[in-house]
């Protein structure tokens, strides 16, 4: 039996243990049958720290709740798939409507916005290009600055962001050739790297998305965007009211294009943007 078989197969309890944990850790909500995704991501982790039953790990898990072990476990378990300009929608109703409208309304305020589960930095860098691209074709309407916040729970996520280094594969994934050179320096074949006037206009920070979020301040503009399709209803549902604590009214939320907010009819007002919809904050 290979070692993954046999962690499967190591109990329907530890299973059940280790999505509680999961659970209650970072609000990622795992399928009953979802046994090989779990011990195909951990049966390494596993082995190195001779853990041999899924149960066990629980145990040690919670014996020690700010171990290396557990930040490994809960990075392993993340889904960090991403791509620039995910959707391409969000970034240019940014840019043609809710831009000129928030700063029709405040000219020379400073614009706060937030993305909040950057992954590797697509999202949060793509936001920086497009106020960029805002910038040269509206010169001066951004008086008052911008500040972008991007926030991710996974540890090795957040290196990646501050790194801003990138290869082929991950270049090729949403990137026009436009914006390749002029947002990107090319380090070495095959790797770049996000020029520092990009890079600075970003800020990252740890953040679990089920914690407090006092420390952030308020937001004119969230992106949170396909992440809350790993957590269950009450959490997304506990998770989009504290954000619209975090939006000043009339700010704006970006949800993945296949998330939605169903209901909440009170705090966000729903916007058609054809295409795309996003959600205003009442
Ligand atoms: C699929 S990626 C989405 C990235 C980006 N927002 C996008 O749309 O391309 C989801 C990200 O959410 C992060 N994540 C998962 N649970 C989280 C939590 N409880 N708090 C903060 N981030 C979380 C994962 O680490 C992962 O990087």
């Amino acid at each position: 039996m290979t070692a993954e078989a046999a962690l499967v197969s190591s109990g329907d309890l530890g299973f059940e243990q280790f999505r509680a944990f999961l659970e209650k850790a970072c609000g990622i909500l795992l399928g009953s049958n979802k046994q090989y995704l779990v011990a195909s991501r951990l049966n390494k982790l596993m082995e190195q720290n001779g853990i041999r039953s899924l149960g066990e790990l629980v145990q040690r898990l919670e014996a020690a709740p700010r171990s290396l072990l557990r930040e490994q476990v809960v990075d392993a378990m993340t889904t960090n798939e991403t791509l620039w300009f995910r959707d391409n929608y969000p970034f240019e109703v940014l840019k043609s409507k809710v831009l000129p409208e928030l700063l029709r309304e405040t000219p020379n305020q400073r614009l706060r916005i937030w993305s909040a589960a950057a992954s590797s930095g697509q999202e949060p860098y793509s936001i920086a290009m497009a106020i960029d691209e805002f910038e040269r074709s509206n010169p001066g309407m951004l008086r008052g600055g911008v500040q972008i916040i991007a926030t991710e729970l996974s540890g090795t996520m957040l290196q990646a962001c501050r790194k801003a280094e990138y290869d082929s594969l991950a270049i090729g994934r949403g990137l026009s050739t436009e914006r390749l050179h002029r947002y990107f320096d090319n380090k070495a074949p095959g790797r770049w790297v996000v020029k520092p006037a990009i890079r600075s206009r970003v800020e990252f920070r740890a953040l679990n998305l089920l914690d407090s979020y006092a420390a952030l301040g308020r937001f004119d503009i969230v992106f949170c965007r396909n992440v809350l399709i790993y957590f269950s209803a009450e959490v997304k549902r506990d998770i989009l009211l504290r954000i619209h604590a975090t939006l000043r009214p009339g700010g704006y939320l970006f949800l993945g294009a296949s998330e939605a907010l169903n209901g909440l009819p009170d705090h966000y007002q729903m916007i058609q943007c054809n295409p795309g919809i996003i959600y205003k904050a009442k």
